[in-house]
């Protein structure tokens, strides 16, 4: 009798056992789980992706020479979650992605302000990103990336084989709460995200919107993408056009924001509707951290910390754009990125080309 119990119990155990793993890994049984990753690397380095100058930067800084840029605050959002940041340069050929996307653990595309049918630019280096990404993944090889705004709207158009399939709208300076999904809380982004944080998303116009493009939900119908990605909320533009505000891949570490937590945290252009209340900065962390955690995950490393600080963003100063009615406050200019790849980025003799290396005299 006690036996019997005894077996009843063990089974039991195991059973539920058996379960808890599955709760924790399978987000729907209807999908492919993401891959579990036993990895926790706590010297996570993200790439982030450079951008062609906008039309306002080039009015002001292309008489400097300057060719392209990222926004201070990108580097900054994920520098406060734990990470250190490689740029990563546009037009380059298809190796130089390859080479130093073996060395990160994670990629952000950052938003902007620039056209995906520009060639050699932030939308073809975004191609290579993707699909190298979209490889490792397959592979079980964990390897994150992160879309916010623009970059958000490159990696569902990168997912439709480059269709453009955006829509017109009217979002700009616009401070929305987030309007969740009814199975929100069944998405990687969102499942263990604090209450409380989910609350001030959810009721406080804290999302800061920049965009004049949107990805609707029947845009993504149109190109099948719904299949491989999960909407998890919508909002409304100024003209009350329903737009997606936040996406993840079904089966991929692949997550788009169209909103702009940094600007909470760094960004101070006046009269834009930024949120900067203690709430909006919590909930603007939650993301950059987030981020952080499934790059945790990646166990790409530099060969060594020297060759690491030869790419680090740290042999570049930001200069403070915001003196010249830019809507970053501060931006990393980059004079003509190294057009020659490093042979392979693990020699111990490569080194940042001269060009570049001047880029510290700002
Ligand atoms: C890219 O698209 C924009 C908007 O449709 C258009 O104005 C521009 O001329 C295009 N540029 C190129 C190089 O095709
Ligand atoms: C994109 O291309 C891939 C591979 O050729 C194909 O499987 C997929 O259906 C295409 N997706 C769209 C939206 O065109
Ligand atoms: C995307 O949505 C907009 C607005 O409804 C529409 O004008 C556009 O044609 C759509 N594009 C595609 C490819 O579905
Ligand atoms: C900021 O938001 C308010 C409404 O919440 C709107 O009336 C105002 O026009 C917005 N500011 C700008 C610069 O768009």
């Amino acid at each position: 009798m006690k036996a019997q119990v005894f077996v009843m119990l063990v089974v039991l155990a195991l059973v539920s056992f058996l379960h808890q793993g599955e709760a924790k890994h399978v987000i729907d049984s209807q999908e492919r789980a993401v891959p579990y990753v036993a990895t926790v690397n706590e010297q996570p380095v993200i790439g982030i992706l450079s951008q062609e100058l906008s039309y306002l930067m080039t009015q002001n800084y292309g008489d400097d020479g300057y060719d392209s840029y990222i926004a201070a605050s990108y580097v900054k959002f994920v520098e406060g979650a734990g990470a250190r940041v490689v740029p990563i340069w546009i037009n380059q050929p298809a190796d130089y992605y390859e080479n130093i996307m073996t060395n990160l653990n994670g990629v952000l595309l950052p938003g902007g302000a620039t056209w995906f049918n520009q060639s050699n630019g932030y939308a073809d280096a975004g191609r290579h990103i993707y699909d190298i990404a979209v490889r490792y993944n397959e592979n079980g090889d964990y390897f994150p990336v992160w879309g916010t705004c623009l970059g958000f709207e490159l990696l569902t158009y990168l997912a439709a084989n480059g269709t453009e399939h955006r829509a017109h709208c009217s979002s700009s300076s616009q401070a929305l709460p987030l309007s969740f999904k009814d199975d929100f809380r069944k998405s990687r982004l969102f499942a263990g995200a604090p209450n409380d944080v989910i609350d001030i998303l959810n009721n406080e116009p804290v999302t800061a919107n920049f965009h004049q493009f949107c990805v609707t939900e029947a845009n993504l119908t149109v190109l099948g993408l719904d299949e491989d990605w999960r909407v998890m909320s919508v909002d409304r533009d100024w003209n009350g056009m329903e737009f997606i505000s936040t996406i993840e891949h079904k089966t991929y570490p692949f997550y788009g924001i169209q909103f702009h937590p940094e600007k909470n945290i760094y960004e101070w252009i006046q009269n834009k509707n930024i949120s900067h209340t203690g709430n909006a900065i919590r909930a603007a962390h939650y993301f950059a951290d987030f981020f952080l955690q499934e790059a945790r995950k990646s166990d790409h490393q530099f060969p060594s910390e020297a060759v690491l600080e030869k790419h680090v963003i740290y042999n570049y100063q930001p200069i403070f754009t915001g003196l010249k009615r830019s809507s970053f406050e501060q931006c990393y200019m980059f004079r003509e990125s190294p057009k020659v790849l490093p042979k392979t980025i693990k020699s111990k003799k490569f080194g940042l080309k001269k060009k570049t290396a001047s880029l510290l005299t700002v």
